[in-house]
């Protein structure tokens, strides 16, 4: 017969080998032991720390807060975490209230006697972390039983804990290498005629002289005014493309019976009006970038016409059977939401994808506060020559005021403000007067600026980012996960795990 402690250890391990067979993700594989080990011994806390550097961290708990977790930090050979990392050898405290060498450095125990036992987790002769229990107080003979039942379970983990591990290590690095590298790119390469300095920003000088060599097709977001055609023309002028024209199609602006036309260009006599034959503008830039602004706003005939160009960069004039080929970088911009757009029939899915192989989204004016004084010097410098003044200061109430509005026509709006203020002014300094009077009824109606947002964008551009990457990669690997791996350089543990990050379903790009 066994004993009803041997006997809840058994049903435990069962549980946690079927845990192991079964859960592919390891960071759900810890958390799932640590409920077992909690919920069947019926525990107060379990434990998993894991070593960085010199240092133990708390990874994965049952029984602790956040913040408890987060204060759990251990340096090797400080307390009994530290100790049992540091010797390799497992430790049982049979009243933690009564040992001086216990920390309770995540201050979560509060009175009471209790028993704390650690052991350590090794893997290929090194120690990489331990496994530890609260224990409600008990007898040594127990205690001593559950040690070595506890170490049984250490042994069963240190396979997924080295996974883990190694795993964590991997996206720390890579998350830091991304950042740096962005940050690095953003500094270098800032184009010298956009200005600010916000994380946003930076990100997006990272895209322009990343992408800027490539003739991939680039799809820049952001709503009026934040600046898409500056950043259209900083990919062209940073291209190898630079000499050769760039030509901007405002694709809003054409009335639908021309827009053909105008893009393709037609044949004489093609229709009433069409006395000669007529290039369109991806003829005109050929070889160089053609740039087409509100492409949300095409009809959805051109969006047909639009899509076989970007497949087969060949098509045919207006009234004509010949093909023409070109080869034309294509940058498209919009402020619609495409998204949306495709739900309601009104964008064409295909061709969003298409345009959609490098995005770059343009912050708005209210989510980079800290741009706005360096945009209103640049626009005072600007405005000062151009109509030959010579201003020499914004008032601070009229500071307070640009800053704290809502601005809801981005950096044109800032930029036209300061033009008008440069022609209002008779004293050579802008004053809140001088401003026009949207910014004076917002400043007493209270529409005011949120908090800046700059970091959360930030993250969600790194995020789309990958994305993008690794959809292209996928796409032109067919959906084979090893060779995008290859071809952005990197191992498939990487993609494996960004893929399941990102919510990629690789499936689909097979065919
Ligand atoms: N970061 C910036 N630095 C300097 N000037 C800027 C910046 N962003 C925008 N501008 C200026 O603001 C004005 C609007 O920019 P742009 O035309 O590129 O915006 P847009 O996003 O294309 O707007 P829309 O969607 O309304 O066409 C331009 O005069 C541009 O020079
Ligand atoms: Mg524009």
């Amino acid at each position: 017969m066994l004993l009803s402690t041997e006997k809840v250890q058994l049903k435990a391990i069962h549980q946690i080998s079927h845990s192991l067979l079964h859960q592919r993700d390891v960071s759900s594989l810890l958390g799932e032991v640590l409920d077992i080990l909690q919920n069947e011994m019926k525990l107060k806390r379990a434990t998993l720390t894991l070593k960085r550097e010199e240092c133990l961290v708390i990874e994965a708990s049952k029984g602790l807060s956040k913040n408890e977790m987060k204060r759990g930090r251990y340096m090797i050979g400080e307390g009994i975490t530290g100790k049992v990392a540091q010797t390799g050898k497992s430790k049982v405290i049979p009243d933690i209230s009564s040992d001086p060498g216990f920390l309770d450095r995540t201050k979560a125990r509060k009175s009471g006697r209790c028993a704390f036992i650690c052991v350590p987790i090794a893997f290929k002769g090194e120690i990489i972390g331990t496994l530890s229990i609260d224990h409600p107080s008990a007898g040594k003979a127990h205690l001593y039983r559950m040690l070595g039942f506890l170490e049984t379970i250490a042994n069963i983990l240190a396979d997924a804990v080295a996974t883990f591990r190694e795993e964590q290590n991997e996206k720390l690095l890579l998350e830091q290498e991304n950042l740096r590298l962005r940050r690095e790119l953003g500094n270098r390469f800032k184009p010298g005629n956009i200005v600010g300095n916000c994380g946003a920003m930076q990100s997006v000088y990272g895209m322009i002289a990343q992408v800027a060599d490539s003739t991939a097709t680039v799809l820049i977001r952001g709503e009026s005014g934040t600046g898409k055609e500056l950043v259209a023309k900083a990919i062209h002028y940073a291209s190898l493309r630079k000499d050769a024209p760039f030509v901007a199609v405002n694709c809003a602006a054409l009335p639908e019976n021309l827009i053909e036309s105008e893009l393709f260009g037609h044949e004489k006599g093609s229709f009433t009006g069409a006395s000669s034959q007529r290039k369109g503008r991806f003829e005109l830039a050929n070889g160089g970038t053609l740039f087409l602004d509100e492409i949300g706003d095409v009809s959805l005939p051109v969006q047909v016409r639009l899509l076989r160009i970007l497949q087969e960069r060949k098509f045919e004039r207006v009234g004509g059977t010949e093909p023409v080929s070109v080869n034309v970088r294509v940058i498209a911009a919009t402020s619609r939401d495409l998204e949306k757009f495709i739900e309601g029939r009104k964008f064409r899915e295909d061709l969003f994808y298409r345009l959609n192989v490098f995005p770059i989204h343009l912050p708005a004016l209210r989510e980079r506060k800290s741009d706005i004084v360096t945009l209103m010097d640049h626009f005072l410098e600007k405005y000062n020559k151009t109509h030959n003044r010579s201003i020499k200061r914004i008032s601070t109430p009229a500071i307070n005021m640009m800053t704290s509005y809502h601005w809801p026509g981005n950096v044109r709006e800032l930029e036209s403000c300061i033009e008008r203020a440069v022609l209002m002014s008779t004293n050579n300094v802008i004053s809140a007067y001088d401003l026009p009077p949207s910014l004076q009824t917002a400043q007493a109606t209270g529409t005011v600026l949120g908090s800046d947002r700059s970091d959360a964008d930030f993250t969600t551009m790194v995020r789309s980012f990958e994305r993008e990457m690794i959809v292209q990669a996928l796409k032109n690997s067919r959906g084979n996960v090893a060779a995008a791996a290859r071809s952005l350089g990197t191992t498939k543990r990487i993609i494996h795990y960004k893929i399941s990050n990102l919510n990629i379903k690789p499936e689909i790009y097979k065919s």
